[in-house]
């Protein structure tokens, strides 16, 4: 089984945290590996773990054509010799990540916008299981408790150097959100030791909530401490020049490079409410780079690559 290296975590640097006297030591998951970086390989772990339980030859899942869990999922199975097919948001169009889907031989198919809303629908996977037999079904994004469970290592990687900083502790957590299945993993691990703070990068109505209150009930863990905060900025991928700015900023001020859809609106949220005074002189939080730097590809903004 893939293994990933160990993500730095290294103290950010920005006047408008050392205006507040707040530490932040971001959780570079984007450094893991190449290709299967970010969150992706955690919540991916468990739900490869099922499939080899049950004898799968691999996996199919679900997304859009920029999708980071796809194109994590599709690098993952060429590396390490499983099949995998690929359900798409929406009709055919050719983007950076498709092309790479394609490169890696995930089989991919097109469901239009309608077909895709079907995907929680009772029974829209039995034709897909009568196509693909010997393929495990994971949902949207790596999520539910599989995925979710997967995460916990994301809390190890941090507590195993806290002790590079010079911490023997931190606050909490702040990471960005789309399903919500990285937040309820950490959630999990901490078993409300920590708050962790999600940053929603869609909209409310995604029922990001709905989705962690039933990992946390399904997982049968009553303590679970975490907010939801939005961060959408208007919509999902929805992109605005302040936002743009702050990531080039960012990027110039500390080298760690952020894409807008996720970890932009997330450490742009962050401060935000470092300005709002929502986190006492001395707080330290660590904020968990979640990847998705291959998305920046296709994105029309087109922020460059560094
Ligand atoms: C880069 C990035 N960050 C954060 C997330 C959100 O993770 P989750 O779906 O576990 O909330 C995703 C994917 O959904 C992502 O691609």
């Amino acid at each position: 089984m893939f293994l990933p290296a160990q993500a730095p975590l290294e103290l950010l640097q920005l006047d408008w945290l050392t205006a507040a006297n707040v530490e932040v030591a971001i959780l570079r998951l984007d450094q893991i590996d190449p290709l299967i970086s970010g969150n992706k390989w955690f919540k991916l772990v468990e739900h490869l773990k099922a499939a080899d339980r049950t004898g799968a030859e691999g996996i199919i899942s679900l997304g859009g054509a920029h999708s980071n869990h796809l194109h994590a999922l599709a690098a993952a199975g060429k590396r390490l010799g499983f099949k995998t097919a690929g359900l798409l948001r929406g009709h055919p169009q050719q983007t950076p990540t498709v092309a790479d889907l394609q490169a890696y031989g995930m089989h991919l198919h097109w469901l239009g916008y309608g077909g895709y809303r079907a995907r929680h629908d009772p029974g829209f996977w039995e034709p897909w299981q009568a196509r693909y037999p010997t393929l495990h079904a994971v949902p949207e994004g790596g999520g539910g408790l599989a995925g979710a469970l997967g995460c916990a290592a994301i809390k190890a990687q941090a507590d195993a150097q806290l002790s590079h900083l010079g911490w023997n502790d931190y606050h909490g957590w702040w990471l960005a959100c789309g399903t919500g299945t990285t937040l309820a993993g950490l959630a999990l691990a901490e078993a409300g030791a920590h708050p962790v703070y999600g940053a929603l990068a869609v909209p409310e109505d995604h029922g990001v909530a709905a989705q962690v209150e039933s990992i946390l009930q399904e997982s049968g863990r009553r303590r679970a401490d975490y907010e939801l905060i939005d961060a959408s900025r208007g919509g999902f991928a929805k992109v605005d020049s302040a936002l743009l700015a702050f990531i080039a900023q960012t990027e110039l001020d500390s080298g760690v490079p952020l894409e807008p859809l996720y970890t932009g609106k997330a450490l742009l949220a962050l401060k935000q409410q470092v300005e709002a005074g929502k986190f006492a002189s001395g707080t330290r939080l660590v904020f968990v780079h979640t990847g998705g730097l291959q998305g920046r590809r296709g994105f029309p903004h087109n922020l460059p690559l560094s």
